[in-house]
């Protein structure tokens, strides 16, 4: 059990690549984190620098409260699965558990009881004698842990554990290791570029880019409340629609419009706060909605124009490109319409005007 705190924590690699910059996270007994950004965003160093593969070059690194930036590796009680983790060929799954703690000179009783342990843990009972080659990815990938994980390290670091299998075993091995966390109470940081395993595994999810922490929150905060436009178009499957939009007053409400429609209204007595700095800035914001909250109108409530653009059909639903009414060529929306959908690319379509509730508001 161990808590992880950054204080200020930069990394420039040795060629003077910036690969951290200022990263404060503190990570609690017991927390499931998961680091998620883009390709090249420094997801993999921050794990290499936590666990003593990579010099800190600015700030500070506590484990449960003591000074770790010089720690060696081994004397961090940190364990590592790596991003492309390679298991020992020539030795059986049994001696691949067994060697971190033959390492640290166990008695082979004691090894004998973890191994069995993992094994348990990690159903693995039944290829204990096989080599890595004879076993399927997803099985080989649970030996990786196992190998991890029997050294009983207080911080568990996972770098994209699950990248080299299909999406039906991916699926199933991100249960596992969510059971897993919940089982032994280990704290773990687990970096993926994949928002279901983000979304699904994470306690709190931490955002970068470009070394850059742009938000640390839960899944539910993170979605219903991104920080920045960047992070509301980086979380969500498809991401959030955005557009710039004109925020005006009429003698009862801000009206929101987007091209030539009228997108929402929006109270008097109590808008949104964002919408704030629209008024002093011409007036115009970057509006976003998440492509669930677009629906079709009803014949009778207020709604506005979209063009169709093209269809993508993913069998439980269709996801529906669109373009509101007079909005800029480039702008590209998605709603969601359930099964199959009736409409055709280049047809136009009313959508109900937008609830307050589920507009978010940014700065340019
Ligand atoms: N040893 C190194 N020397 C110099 N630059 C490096 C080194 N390792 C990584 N980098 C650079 O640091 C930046 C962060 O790399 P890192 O591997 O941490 O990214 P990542 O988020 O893990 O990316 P990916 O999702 O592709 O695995 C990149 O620009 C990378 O090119
Ligand atoms: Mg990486």
């Amino acid at each position: 059990m161990a808590t992880v705190r950054l204080h200020h924590v930069g990394k420039t690699y040795p060629n003077g690549q910036v690969a951290l910059k200022d990263i404060d996270l503190s990570i609690k007994d017991g927390e499931l984190m998961v680091v998620v950004g883009p390709s090249g965003c420094g997801k993999s160093t921050l794990l290499r620098v936590l666990a003593g593969l990579e010099t800190i070059t600015q700030g500070e690194l506590l484990i449960d409260d003591c000074k770790a930036n010089d720690l060696s590796p081994q004397r961090r009680n940190i364990a590592m699965v790596f991003q492309d983790y390679a298991l020992y060929p020539t030795m059986s799954v049994r001696e691949n558990l067994s060697f971190p703690l033959k390492m640290r000179k166990l008695s082979s009783g004691e090894i004998r009881k973890k191994v069995a342990w993992a094994a348990d843990l990690l159903d693995l009972g039944e290829v204990l004698e096989r080599l890595p080659k004879q076993l399927s990815g997803g099985q080989r990938q649970r030996v990786a842990m196992g190998r991890a994980l029997v050294r009983e390290p207080s911080v568990f670091l996972l770098d994209e554990p699950l990248s080299n299998l299909d999406t039906k075993l991916r699926a199933q091995v991100r249960t596992e290791i969510g059971d897993l966390q919940k089982r032994t109470g280990t704290t773990m940081i687990y970096v993926t570029h994949d928002q279901v395993e983000a979304m699904t595994l994470g306690h709190r999810i931490t955002i970068l880019d470009q070394g850059v922490i742009q938000q640390i929150a839960t899944p539910e905060a993170l979605y219903d409340d991104p920080a920045s436009s960047w992070v509301a178009g980086f979380i969500g499957t498809p991401p959030m629609n955005l557009g710039e939009a004109l925020i005006t007053m009429s003698p009862l409400h801000y009206e929101v419009t987007l091209g030539q429609e009228t997108m929402a209204t929006l109270s008097k007595e109590n808008p949104p706060v964002s919408i704030m700095p629209a008024l002093d800035n011409g007036h115009s914001i970057l509006m976003g909605v998440r492509p669930e909250a677009l629906l079709m109108a009803s014949d009778h409530e207020p709604g506005f124009m979209a063009t169709v653009t093209s269809l993508e059909y993913l069998g439980h639903e269709t996801l529906v490109h669109l373009r509101p009414l007079g909005a800029p060529a480039s702008l590209n929306w998605i709603m969601r319409a359930h099964g199959q959908s009736a409409f055709a690319a280049g047809s136009l379509i009313r959508l109900a005007r937008l609830q307050a509730a589920n507009l978010h508001f940014f700065r340019f």
